[in-house]
């Protein structure tokens, strides 16, 4: 597929509305909205379109993956602290069939124990992590080599 032509969501998760804010010594200073931002021109770059969502809730982000359906062709996600325990969002990750790269700007296997494991890993294309604010944009250029 060509990257004119692609389209990609790029979903976060719980919590990362704080960026900026929250444990800096982890996540930097850089906000969400500076993220987005840089998101968008660095998508622009590589040719495509990306929006940029963020939700606190579970529910939400599952009808976001199920709205992608036919509006997107990759899925970019930081599912925050899901990551580690929701098996919905790892089931809907599934269900649509949409190529998905999950993402962190924290390296999860260099933290607390419960971290390292993602059960949504495994039903996504491969895993960033560890570069903080520059994992979504890695995870952009991974999404055109698709
Ligand atoms: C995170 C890592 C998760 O373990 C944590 O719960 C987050 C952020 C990251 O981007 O490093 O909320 O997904």
């Amino acid at each position: 597929m060509s990257n004119m032509s692609k389209r990609i969501i790029v979903i976060s998760g719980p919590n990362l509305n704080l960026l900026g804010v929250r444990e800096k010594d982890v996540y930097g200073s850089v906000t969400l909205a500076e993220i987005g931002a840089a998101v968008t021109k660095e998508a622009e770059r590589l040719g495509m379109e990306a929006d940029f969502v963020q939700s606190n809730h579970e529910g939400e982000i599952i009808d976001k993956l199920h709205e992608a359906r036919g509006k997107y062709d990759v899925i970019i996600m930081n599912p925050g602290a899901y990551t580690h325990y929701s098996i919905a969002i790892r089931d809907a990750v599934k269900a649509v069939e949409i190529p998905c790269i999950e993402i962190h700007l924290s390296n999860i296997h260099a933290r607390e124990e419960f971290r390292s494991k993602s059960v949504i890993a495994p039903v996504c294309v491969g895993q960033i992590c560890g570069f903080g604010a520059d994992s979504y944009l890695i995870a952009l250029k991974a999404a055109s080599l698709l």
